[in-house]
């Protein structure tokens, strides 16, 4: 299993590193299509991704449309300012993280619930549901087309202090991406103050002391260097990252319906395709971080019951807001086996 994952994870990054080699290089008369991420591109889950759509989209609409993949923040934070130019039709594709999006549905707080799924493949099992295909109709009123939903992988804390245990790093201060009241409401029962920053300004918080804390997938936490500045991160597995992909409604509408098609089709083959993959990049990147001599702290099943009966209040808190059908949904997708675990 460990060398078959080993060969996956090789696998995935030699495709991204072929999509990389080849920037868009626009033609002129083709619509320059803009992508906007906040991660990075190569060895990461969302930026292969969106480099595959890019190089399966300048393949088939070849002449026409071009598409360029910009990482790391580049053009916008996953915040206002990105939506408001979406709406402009100035930045064409995005793919934020569900955790930004409740605010505009409250379903998207489901995602924030911890060990609301035992692990990223029943989320995957969930994704393909009605019920979480019905959240992608909900952005529509807000300019945006969503298109799909792109897997990262469960998250994981870490802190200046090592941590075992739910109170561990109580005190301290830790970032959070949005001001999801799921999310702060398990920051509060671990003792922590909850400080919203933006991606890119994580490592910076973490090195200069703002916070000292932090929760984040492994690629996450690999490519943007968070763990050099903590003691330790704790597998904790507590919630997952997904993303909403999506388009600028503005741009959307006004394109021939036979394109939309194809960039509605092209996005089904790649979702397939990617979301496979993102467990073990994942996994590629814990590795880097031990052979980097991060420290990693796995727990024992008791400490994850601690974990898990510490946040079990969060769900009840949140049932009626959410919505006890969604939840359900959720649920019952841990149903399935998980061929990770
Ligand atoms: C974060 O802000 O921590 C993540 O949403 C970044 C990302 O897009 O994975």
């Amino acid at each position: 299993m460990k060398m078959f994952s080993k060969f996956v994870a090789a696998a995935a990054l030699a495709l991204a590193q072929s999509a990389a080699a080849d920037p868009a290089g626009c033609d002129a008369g083709e619509t320059v299509l803009k992508f906007s991420l906040v991660t990075s591109l190569n060895g990461h889950p969302k930026g292969e991704a969106a480099l595959a759509y890019a190089e399966a989209i300048n393949a088939e609409m070849d002449g026409r449309y071009c598409m360029e993949v910009y990482g790391s923040s580049e053009l916008y934070a996953d915040g206002p300012e990105l939506f408001d130019a979406m709406n402009r039709g100035e930045v064409h594709f995005a793919a934020p993280s569900m955790s930004k999006l409740g605010d505009f549905t409250k379903g998207f707080l489901l995602f924030d619930i911890p060990f609301i799924f035992d692990g990223p493949l029943h989320v995957l099992e969930f994704l393909d549901t009605e019920a979480a295909r019905d959240l992608l109709l909900e952005i529509e009123d807000d300019g945006l087309v969503g298109l799909g939903f792109w897997s990262n992988g469960m998250r994981h804390l870490s802190a200046t202090v090592p941590m075992r245990l739910p109170g561990d790093a109580e005190g301290l201060t830790f970032r959070v991406q949005s001001s999801s009241p799921v999310t702060l409401m398990a920051m509060d029962i671990m003792g922590i103050t909850a400080k919203k920053l933006a991606f890119s300004k994580v490592y910076d918080a973490l090195a200069s002391g703002e916070v000292q804390g932090q929760q984040n997938t492994w690629s996450n936490i690999q490519s943007k260097g968070f763990y050099l500045e903590q003691a330790a991160v704790t597998e904790t597995n507590h919630t997952y990252l997904g993303y909403v992909v999506m388009a600028s409604k503005v741009f959307f509408d006004g394109i021939p319906a036979s394109d939309r098609q194809v960039f509605i089709d092209t996005m089904k083959l790649v979702t397939h395709e990617r979301n496979r993959f993102a467990f073990e990049i994942n996994q590629a990147r814990r590795q880097d971080i031990l052979d980097d001599e991060g420290i990693i702290i796995r727990l024992a099943p008791q400490e994850v019951q601690a974990w898990r009966d510490a946040f079990a209040p969060i769900l009840t808190a949140f049932r009626d807001e959410i919505g006890a059908n969604l939840i359900d949904a959720a649920i019952r997708s841990n149903a399935q086996t998980d061929p990770y675990n």
